[in-house]
């Protein structure tokens, strides 16, 4: 049975500010944040759901988790508490390098947020999970409250889980949320829609459901007898945003600003509208454009983030369907099914209003990437590593279980040079932890099967001669994605070359905090069923040596 589409209106999250006003004032403010165990009602006709989420109590606790908004400069410490119960409520898979406490009881959780600045004992590394009431913690747990320091860029962050082997199943159980970072100062005077009722995050995810409500992540893994559960990609055939299932909003005949967030496990999303309605970008993920971009579509990875414009004044008709026609996995699987290629229903009232909103000319200028000589320059490739031993399969990077010494070690306000090599037949969204990143293009590799089977045997880039095999088609980075990014789409058989910034964007202070400390950062894909598997390496930032 189908549920029906655009029957539930679009809720907007619980809004917390994370920061206090004292005498008009803005300070620091500690929050509360927990996990619960609950049932969520994600459609009209569906039984409520067992879910885990985010919130200040069980009670307000939401699928995704309450909206945080910050100020930039303004200290944002977070106590994040699980209180989720003995057992999970989705299969896991101990044949993969997993957080298991001690006891067998309780769920490892660890929060990471996404796009933020900050060291790494707050930063949610995969290996500092703890359980219900912190009775066990994992081998590089520190702190109980974690420290965002909120300097950075204003822009779109979020916070999700990150427990070592259990992220695909504890965001699939419903551990996501946003975090926005504003400076007014910046940003009033572009006079972009804002309030709560013209910018509103939107945050997309797909889940199966069975029919008493709960959901359905299949059980058995696609290789069972190495793999008894561990799949490498999670498809739901219904599309949730803010939590209802196809949900439906009612928007008056003027601007809104829409913070997009592809937050499915591995579904990438090219979106659209059915009635031709144009996005106007003025931010990738966590940093405003230099100047807005129109297009007609746009594509997002998962954990990528649209923030974007659209004006309904422009449309010709009085809805509009958000659309999705991205293959699954992308870019060579399966088309969309008439329901999984929709998204939700805007329903746009007849008055044309004024209004004074508006989309500068300008936005903000950040200094671009300086290719001046001597950066240092890296290669990642991803490729399948299949175990002689056991035949187990991992999506290692270069070869590399997560577990092996250290490889990435930039030094802190640097800037590098990464060529991300993939020799898969799958796009991966590629994201770095800490570092911010512009994209400089994309190059296609000649004789690739020759190439692979050199970085099989050698894992050298260099000594596998890639300048021979990097010089086919160049492809160019789109006008929305050349500012400064935290997760790229690494095309299939292209060596991508990304600029990594290792020091604020805005600024050349360097970071308050110290970035060297342990237990460092990470990088990893963003399909959460390879990122578990794997396709994950510690980041350890250094202090230059004089
Ligand atoms: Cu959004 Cu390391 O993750
Ligand atoms: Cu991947």
């Amino acid at each position: 049975t189908q549920l029906e589409k655009f029957v539930d209106e679009l809720p907007d999250m619980p809004r917390i500010q994370g920061f206090d006003v004292v005498n008009g004032v803005p300070k620091p403010k500690f929050l509360n944040i927990g996990m619960f165990m609950k049932k969520w009602k994600f459609h009209r006709d569906l039984r409520p759901t067992p879910v885990f989420a985010y919130g200040t109590s069980k009670h307000t606790a939401s699928v995704p988790g309450p909206t945080i908004e910050a100020l930039h400069g303004i200290d944002t410490y977070v106590t994040w508490q699980n209180h989720l119960p003995s057992k999970h409520i989705l299969p896991w898979d101990p044949t993969i390098l997993t957080a298991v406490p001690s006891t067998k009881k309780g769920i490892p959780t660890v929060v990471h947020l996404h796009g933020a600045i900050d060291e790494p004992a707050s930063d949610g590394n995969p290996n500092s999970w703890f359980t219900v009431g912190f009775e066990e913690k994992g081998p590089t747990w520190s702190r109980k409250t974690y420290h965002y320091r909120n300097l950075q860029q204003p822009g779109n962050l979020w916070y999700h889980d990150h427990a070592m082997g259990l992220t695909r199943v504890n965001l699939l159980a419903g551990l996501n949320g946003a975090y926005i970072i504003r400076d007014h100062d910046l940003e009033a005077p572009l006079q972009l829609p804002s309030g709560d009722e013209f910018d509103r995050p939107l945050i997309v995810f797909d889940r199966s459901f069975r029919t008493d409500g709960t959901i359905y992540m299949n059980s058995t893994g696609n290789n069972p007898s190495i793999h008894p559960q561990w799949r490498p990609e999670y498809f739901g055939d219904t599309i949730i945003v803010n939590g209802k299932v196809w949900p439906r909003m009612t928007v008056r005949r003027r601007k809104y600003r829409f913070r997009i967030l592809n937050a499915c496990n591995a579904r990438y999303l090219r979106l659209f509208f059915t009635n031709g309605l144009a996005f106007t970008h003025v931010a990738s993920d966590s940093a405003y454009l230099e100047e807005p971009v129109m297009t007609n579509d746009t594509l997002l990875a998962p954990s990528e983030i649209a923030d974007v414009v659209i004006d309904f004044s422009k449309s010709k008709t009085d809805f509009a369907i958000l659309a999705n026609d991205a293959r699954y996995p992308y870019p060579s699987g399966h088309p969309v099914s008439e329901a999984n290629g929709k998204i939700m229903k805007f329903i746009i009232q007849k008055n044309q209003e004024s209004e004074s909103w508006r989309v500068p000319s300008k936005l903000i200028k950040y200094p671009s990437p300086d290719l001046s000589s001597g950066l240092d320059t890296r290669y990642i490739a991803m490729y399948q590593y299949i175990s002689d031993i056991n035949k187990s399969t991992h999506f290692y990077i270069n070869g590399k279980s997560y577990e092996e010494a250290v490889t990435e070690s930039p030094v802190v306000g640097s800037t590098e040079v990464w060529n991300v090599i993939n020799l898969t037949p799958d796009n991966h969204p590629f994201h770095i932890h800490l570092g911010l990143f512009a994209v400089l293009d994309q190059t296609e590799l000649v004789e690739r099967v020759e190439f692979k089977t050199c970085m099989i045997k050698l894992n050298d880039a260099i000594e596998c001669h890639i300048s021979n095999y990097a010089r086919g088609k160049k492809i160019e980075v789109p006008a929305h994605e050349k500012g400064w990014k935290n997760v790229y789409k690494i095309l299939p058989g292209y060596v991508t070359k990304i600029l990594v910034r290792f020091a604020y964007i805005h600024s050349n202070v360097p970071y308050p905090f110290d970035a060297t400390e342990e237990p460092g950062y990470v990088y990893h894909c963003h399909i959460l069923g390879h990122e578990d598997n794997e396709m994950m390496r510690p980041l350890k930032l250094i202090n230059k040596v004089e």
